[in-house]
C-alpha cells in the first residue's frame, strides 16, 4: 500500500537549510504557523550506521556517529518533518532513509544543490544532468523506504528540458515536487523565475511546492495565485525571522531571538550553532548594538549575556543539575583518529583547501558533510586538529569552502545544500579561523522513542 502523503494544500513550509534548520528553528517555525519543516540536507553516508539515542532530559532523539550528533529531532515534530537526503547512490539513499524512517514523515532527495561539493559528488543539481540516475534513486526510495518520497529541484533555462524532467520525476511515484525557481548557476541575489512555476504545475498532477524569493507572508498568496502551486517553501525569509510564517505578521526580532535562545536551552543546542543562527538573524543589521558582542561571544553563557538572558540560563542549569542531566552547551567531543593514513589524507585535503588550492572531491569531502549536515556545532582552530578524528578534520574543508565563497555567503549566496551553508566567517568576528564543526552529545539512553514534552 502506498504510504500516506503529507497534506501540501496551501502548506507553508520551512525549506531545508544547512546549519539553520536545526531542531530549535524547526520547532519555532511550527510554532509560528509553518505546516511542514525540512531538515537540512544530510548526506547519505553521514546518517547510515548512526546509533539512535533518546535523551532522557528533554526527549530529543539523536542520531550519533561516533558520539557526534548528525541529526537531532523531537517526537513533537515527527508528523510534520521531512528528512532531506543528499545522495548519488540509490542503495545508500535507501539505507539513509531507513535509518531515520521511524522519526520522520517523508524522505526528500536534494536535487538542487549547485555547490562544488555536491556536484563533484554527483549529488544535488548534478542529478538533474543525469535524469535516469536521479529517477533510479527516487524509485528505489518510493518502492522500498515505506514513507512518502519527495524531491527538490532547480529549473533548467530550457523550458522543454525542465518539463521533460519533472514528468520523469513524477513517474517515479513521488508525492510532491519542490521547485527552487533558479537555474543551477544562478545566485540567490539574482531574482528567481516565478514565471516558470505555472508550466510545471500544469505539466504534473502531483503537488508542486514553489520556492524562491518568498520574503513576506503576503508573497505566499501571490505566488499561489500566479502559479497554482499547491504549497510554498521559505528559506532566507525564515532564516532572518522565523515568525514570517505568522499570518498576523512578523514578531520583533528581539522577541524571536529570546524565544530562539529558550528553544536552544530546551533542546540543548550547542553554543556555536546557536550563535551562528542568531548572527544570521542580524546579518542585515550588523550595525545593531547586539551584533559585535554577539561576534565576540565564546560560549552559550556569553550569548545569553548579550541578550540579558543569564537568569534563564541559570534557572535551566539548576534544573538540569537537580535531575543529574547534562548542562554543557559549549564543548565538542574530541575523537581519536581512526587511522593515521585517513587522518593524514583528510588533513592534506583540508590544508589544500586552506591554501586556496582546488582539489577533487574525495571520500573525505563526503565525510565532512556528514559532520556539518545537521548540528549543534562546536568549533576548533586549525592548529588543534592533528589529533582530531578524520571525520572531524575533514569537516574543515566544508568550512573553508564556505569561506571561499564569503562575499556571496554574506548575502546568503548559498545554494541548496550541504556544502552551501553561508558562514559567519565573513562577518567581523575575531575567531574567524577555519572552523571544524561537530555536534555535541552528552546523552543518554538507547531505547525507543519517548515523547517527553519540551519545556
Ligand atoms: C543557509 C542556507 C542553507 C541551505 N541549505 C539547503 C539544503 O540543505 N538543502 C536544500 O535543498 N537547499 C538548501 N538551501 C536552499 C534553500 O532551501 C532554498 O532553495 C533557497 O534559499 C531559495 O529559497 P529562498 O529564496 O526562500 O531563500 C539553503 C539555503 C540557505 C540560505
Amino acid at each position: 500500500m502506498s504510504p500516506q502523503s503529507l497534506n501540501y494544500t496551501d502548506a507553508a513550509i520551512l525549506a531545508p537549510m544547512v546549519r539553520i534548520g536545526t531542531l530549535p528553528v524547526r520547532l519555532m517555525a511550527l510554532e509560528y504557523g509553518a505546516d511542514l519543516v525540512y531538515t537540512p540536507e544530510v548526506v547519505d553516508k553521514g546518517i547510515v550506521g548512526c546509533e539512535r539515542v533518546v535523551n532522557e532530559d528533554n526527549g530529543t532523539i539523536d542520531y550519533l556517529s561516533k558520539g557526534v550528533s548528525i541529526f537531532r529531532t523531537h517526537p513533537s515534530e515527527k508528523s510534520k518533518l521531512v528528512f532531506q537526503i543528499g545522495s548519488a547512490n540509490a542503495d545508500l539513499a535507501l539505507q539513509a532513509a531507513l535509518t531515520v524512517a521511524q522519526d520522520v514523515s517523508t524522505i526528500d532527495l536534494n536535487c538542487g544543490c549547485p555547490k562544488r561539493f555536491s556536484i563533484h559528488g554527483g549529488m544535488g543539481a548534478a542529478l538533474m544532468e543525469e535524469p535516469e540516475k536521479l529517477c533510479g534513486i527516487l524509485k528505489n526510495l518510493v518502492d522500498n523506504c515505506g514513507l512518502p518520497v519527495t524531491c527538490k529541484i532547480r529549473i533548467f533555462p530550457d523550458r522543454e528540458r525542465t518539463l521533460k524532467l519533472v514528468k520523469m520525476i513524477e513517474a517515479t511515484g513521488i508525492k510532491a515536487l519542490a521547485v527552487h525557481c533558479r537555474y543551477r548557476d544562478e545566485r540567490p541575489r539574482e531574482p528567481g523565475h516565478w514565471d516558470r512555476f505555472k508550466e510545471i504545475v500544469d505539466a504534473v498532477s502531483i503537488p508542486v511546492i514553489a520556492n524562491g524569493d518568498i520574503k513576506e507572508f503576503a508573497d505566499m498568496a501571490r505566488i499561489r495565485e500566479l502559479s497554482g502551486c499547491t504549497g510554498v517553501m521559505i528559506a532566507r525569509g525564515a532564516e532572518a525571522n522565523v515568525s514570517i510564517f505568522r499570518k498576523e505578521g512578523r514578531l520583533p526580532l528581539m522577541d524571536i531571538v529570546r524565544q530562539y535562545m529558550r528553544r536552544c536551552l530546551e533542546t540543548r543546542n550547542h553554543h556555536a550553532n546557536t550563535k551562528y543562527c542568531v548572527m544570521q538573524m542580524f546579518i542585515e543589521d550588523t550595525k545593531s548594538p547586539y551584533y559585535r558582542p554577539l561576534c565576540d561571544a565564546k560560549s552559550f553563557r556569553a550569548v545569553c549575556k548579550v541578550f540579558e538572558m543569564e537568569g534563564e540560563l541559570d534557572a535551566w542549569v539548576k534544573k538540569q543539575e537537580e535531575h543529574g542531566w547534562p548542562t554543557d552547551l559549549d564543548s565538542a567531543p574530541r575523537k581519536a583518529a581512526e587511522s593515521k593514513e585517513k587522518d593524514a589524507k583528510a588533513m592534506a585535503a583540508a590544508n589544500g583547501k586552506a591554501n586556496g588550492k582546488a582539489k577533487n572531491t574525495t571520500t573525505a569531502d563526503v565525510k565532512m558533510v556528514e559532520v556539518v549536515a545537521e548540528s549543534t556545532l562546536g568549533k576548533r582552530k586549525q592548529g588543534d586538529l592533528k589529533d582530531e578524528a578524520a571525520v572531524v578534520v575533514a569537516s574543515i574543508s566544508a568550512s573553508v569552502e564556505a569561506v571561499e565563497g564569503t562575499p556571496a555567503a554574506k548575502k546568503h549566496a548559498a545554494g541548496d545544500g550541504a556544502s552551501s551553508q553561508p558562514t559567519p566567517a565573513d562577518t567581523p568576528q575575531p575567531d574567524v579561523e577555519i572552523e571544524v564543526e561537530v555536534t555535541t552529545t552528552t546523552t543518554t539512553t538507547v531505547t525507543t522513542a519517548t515523547s517527553t514534552p519540551l519545556a
